[in-house]
């Protein structure tokens, strides 16, 4: 044990009264992360409130640039403008931060990490390591050990991402337009464009000059840069469902050589972070409902792609809430303290 971990680090949540914050405190304490204090950073409104943590009420303060005095590591999960603005500031304090939001994911100087993928890019980090978007970090625990064996050239996915994505104000959205639906009344829509209650909406994130969303050109990008090669095309349809937690993904794959449906279980069976819930006959598959709560990336419905000789489908399940984001970010966190990488050569290096 390094002597940092025995001695405990002193951890700031940034964005601590959010859904992926509140999240982090609770993954904090499930997985006993050494700690000496916990400081819960918010914005201005949420100053003086409140978060639960290891049975107490511990007081958010708001985030300020003076935030990260003393602090060993932050944890962001505040949006990309907030990361922008203050992760820089972070730095300079001589503080390491693991941020949820997009604002560095394709950034060179900054690691973009699913530890069971790509781990040793930590040793470059330079003070911030991003966290990718939800919906790539579940494909890739999946994808790894299936490019490991046999190269992929083209993933071709649709996603179906809950609304927990959005963040709580969003969760909120779902559950009062489904009571006012049931009641005959007229559902408020504030959220998203339209109505998500019974309703799928093929828009996440900002369309782009291609006509693409950002979430889905997040999904080509982050990919090649988590898996490291860029021989890998993804192309994504990324949609809005009503469903509060877990996202769900139909990912088809064309690798280079062939694998079986059988060959490809027992590669994901072994593979770290997965756990393949495999059996039509049963009516066995990953289901949302199962997954949410879970760490695990679920994987199930592996078929043969019978229209080209090297290609397999799959339904990929996870909680985009703890593997998309929280549990990911602290899993980040782990590594950085095992591989002694909690140490910032160049404060300066985003100011
Ligand atoms: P607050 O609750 O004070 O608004 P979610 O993704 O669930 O919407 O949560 C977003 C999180 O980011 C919340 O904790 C929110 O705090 C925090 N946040 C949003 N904007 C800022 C900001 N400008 N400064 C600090 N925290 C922010």
């Amino acid at each position: 044990m390094s002597e940092r971990s025995s001695q405990g680090l002193t951890v700031a949540v940034a964005g601590a009264t959010g859904a992926v914050g509140r999240e982090m405190l609770k993954i904090l304490e499930q997985r006993n992360f050494p700690l000496k204090e916990l400081i819960p950073l918010a914005s201005a409104r949420s100053a003086g409130t409140t978060v639960p943590f290891q049975g107490h009420d511990v007081p958010v303060k708001e985030l300020k640039e003076d935030s990260f005095e003393g602090v060993d590591l932050a944890l962001f999960s505040a949006g990309g403008g907030t990361s922008q603005k203050f992760s820089p500031h972070a730095v300079k304090s001589g503080c390491v931060v693991v941020d949820n939001s997009s604002a560095w994911r394709m950034d060179d100087r900054c690691p973009l990490v699913v530890p069971e993928v790509n781990a040793g890019d930590l040793e470059k980090h330079q003070g911030i390591i991003a966290n990718p978007n939800c919906s790539t970090i579940q494909m890739v625990v999946a994808l790894k050990p299936l490019h490991d064996a046999a190269a992929i050239k083209r993933v071709v996915v649709s996603t179906y991402q809950a609304v927990s994505g959005t963040g709580h104000k969003a969760v909120d959205e779902l559950e009062k337009q489904v009571r006012a639906l049931f009641n005959m009344q007229e559902p408020e829509i504030n959220v998203y464009p339209y109505q998500i209650a019974f309703n799928c909406l093929p828009h996440i994130d900002n369309f782009l000059e291609n006509d693409y969303t950002r979430e889905e050109m997040k999904m080509v990008h982050e990919t090649v840069k988590i898996m490291g090669d860029p021989g890998i095309k993804v192309t994504a349809t990324t949609v809005r469902v009503p469903v509060f937690y877990s996202h769900s993904e139909a990912v088809n794959i064309e690798t280079e050589k062939k694998l079986t449906a059988k060959e490809a279980r027992v590669l994901l069976s072994r593979a770290p972070g997965v756990k393949v819930l495999d059996n039509p006959k049963e009516k066995i598959y990953p289901m949302p409902i199962d997954a949410a709560g879970e760490d695990e990336v679920f994987v199930g419905r592996i078929r043969e792609d019978e229209t080209i000789a090297n290609g397999l489908n799959l339904w990929i399940v996870a909680d985009n809430i703890r593997k998309g984001a929280a549990l990911n970010a602290i899993q980040i966190a782990e590594e950085l303290l095992k591989k002694n990488l909690l140490n910032i050569k160049n404060p300066d290096a985003f100011l």
